[in-house]
């Protein structure tokens, strides 16, 4: 049975506390890996984004590439909900630069229910931050190899301080949850 939602707080939670840092398991980090090395051979799809001081590298844009990133990383989100999940998109590889930050926001209500964030490559820690469903804020060090399971329609996140770095490399998975759907627009 689907159940239609309209507003952020009609749609339920799913964790306890909202997110879970892991380590990626080894098959979807070889394939992502693969195409993040591949990566650095490509010119960055946008020009440098002076208000995210970001670059975007389209890999999905590889035939195949967004759904077997997709097929690879729903059995551990939907782990992660206890829910059953349909694809959205994957979204990636973001590369933030020297002075970065994030506005902390939530992530669209019809498809980015469950989100996955894949950490690459960085030379300085830079955190994220998240609000869990308790209400409190939560900053978080991920490494390369690091996985940030997350409920990104319901927890609030973002990166607050500046990149004091050179160069931080993620890429993102979203799926929508099979039984519940936005109602509004
Ligand atoms: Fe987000």
């Amino acid at each position: 049975m689907v159940t239609t939602f309209n507003t952020i707080e009609e749609l339920p939670t799913f964790t306890e506390k909202g997110y879970h840092l892991d380590i990626i398991p080894s098959k979807p980090w070889d394939k992502i890996y693969a195409y993040y090395e591949l990566s650095k051979f490509m010119p960055p799809e946008d020009d440098y984004d002076t208000s995210l001081k970001s670059k975007f590298y389209n890999i999905g844009r590889y035939n195949g590439v967004q759904l077997s990133f997709l097929d690879l990383l729903k059995g551990p989100c939907e782990a992660f909900a206890n829910q059953e999940l349909e694809y959205s998109n994957m979204y990636g590889i973001r590369e933030y630069l020297n002075g970065a930050t994030l506005p902390a926001h939530t992530d669209r209500l019809a498809t980015h229910h469950i989100s996955a964030i894949i950490m690459l490559d960085t030379d300085t820690d830079w955190p994220i931050e998240i609000q869990g469903h308790d209400g409190e804020w939560k900053s978080i060090i991920m490494n390369p190899g690091h996985i940030l399971f997350y409920e990104s329609a319901k927890c609030l996140h973002g990166r607050s301080t500046p990149f004091q770095g050179k160069s931080f490399k993620n890429c993102y998975v979203h799926y929508k949850l099979k039984n519940y759907q936005y109602g509004g627009e």
